[in-house]
């Protein structure tokens, strides 16, 4: 198979939580290689920054203050980016996050938030998008999802079960959508070393174990930018409702029982 299968040059690409992690680096991957990218976080000094250092490479980058939990928000967000760029081909629903606690103590609004962010904003993100590639030609919708949502961790009941219904939607989408042309699939990182995953376990970044140290258990953002170029790009046309893995090591469970030397 030629290299060029595997490239996302010229397609109109939106990722939602772009400002830090794994979605800033998705972002920059799929500008270096030629797409049009059009970028969110809740705040537009946050996102501008990583807008401006692709348009810095040569890329070209919309960033937009969008909050994923706000449906309105969404589809201005879409709008705008179809305005910029003349269409939209892919979606990234990358914008999520958690906190770690045992279920008892997960509050209504606690539970609640987490549902919100990580299941209802893909939602709004396939809705808004998924509405214009529906009535265009098509596209690629790729789905944030989790170890966790694939396997049982525990004080994660909320994030694995928003991330487990992440799976289970991508895969009834993908039987639903084929026929307009669109691939839904989904991506299930491990443990990777992100501002979010440091703020998450109470440590700096820089304390998290390097890769090697870690036996392979810790991930780069880079990883994953790497399937989800896959997964955007023509070399994965017959790949529809998968959830792609990418957790360093063959093995189930808590992608947080790496031994961080805490308490
Ligand atoms: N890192 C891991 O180990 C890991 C493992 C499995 C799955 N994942 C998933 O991968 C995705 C990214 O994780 P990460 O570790 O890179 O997270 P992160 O470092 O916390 O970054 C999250 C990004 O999402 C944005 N965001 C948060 N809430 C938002 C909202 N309501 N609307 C729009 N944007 C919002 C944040 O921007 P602002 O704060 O500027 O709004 C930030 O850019 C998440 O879906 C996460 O669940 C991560």
């Amino acid at each position: 198979m030629p290299t060029s299968q595997f490239s996302v040059e010229g397609r109109n690409a939106i990722v939602t939580g772009a400002s830090q992690g794994i979605g800033k680096t998705i972002a920059e991957r799929l500008a270096a290689d030629g797409a049009n990218v059009a970028i969110c976080s809740r705040a537009q000094e946050r996102v501008d920054p990583v807008a401006e250092g692709i348009r810095e490479k040569g890329g070209t980058a919309l960033a937009v203050e969008c909050d994923v939990r706000d449906a309105e928000s969404v589809q201005d967000f879409v709008a705008e980016t179809v305005e910029e760029f003349g269409g939209v081909d892919l979606l990234v629903n990358n914008a999520g996050g958690e906190f770690v606690a045992p279920f008892e103590d997960i509050s209504e609004n606690g539970w609640k938030s987490i549902v919100d962010l990580n299941l209802h904003g893909t939602r709004h993100g396939i809705q808004a998008a998924g509405e214009y590639m529906r009535e265009n030609d098509g596209g690629c919708i790729i789905n944030m999802a989790s170890v966790n949502g694939q396997h049982a961790a525990p004080h994660e009941s909320h994030y694995g079960a928003s991330k487990a219904a992440i799976i289970r939607l991508t895969e009834t989408l993908a039987t639903e959508w084929a026929k307009y042309g669109i691939r839904v699939n989904c991506v299930a990182p491990g443990l990777i070393q992100t501002p979010g995953v440091a703020e998450t376990l109470g440590i700096d970044e820089e304390q998290m174990p390097a890769r090697e140290e870690a036996d392979r258990r810790i991930g780069h953002t880079e990883d994953i930018a790497d399937v989800v170029q896959f997964l955007a790009s023509d070399a994965a046309a017959f790949m529809n409702g998968e959830t792609v893995t990418a957790k360093g090591v063959p093995r189930a469970g808590n992608s947080f029982d790496v031994d961080l030397g805490l308490e």
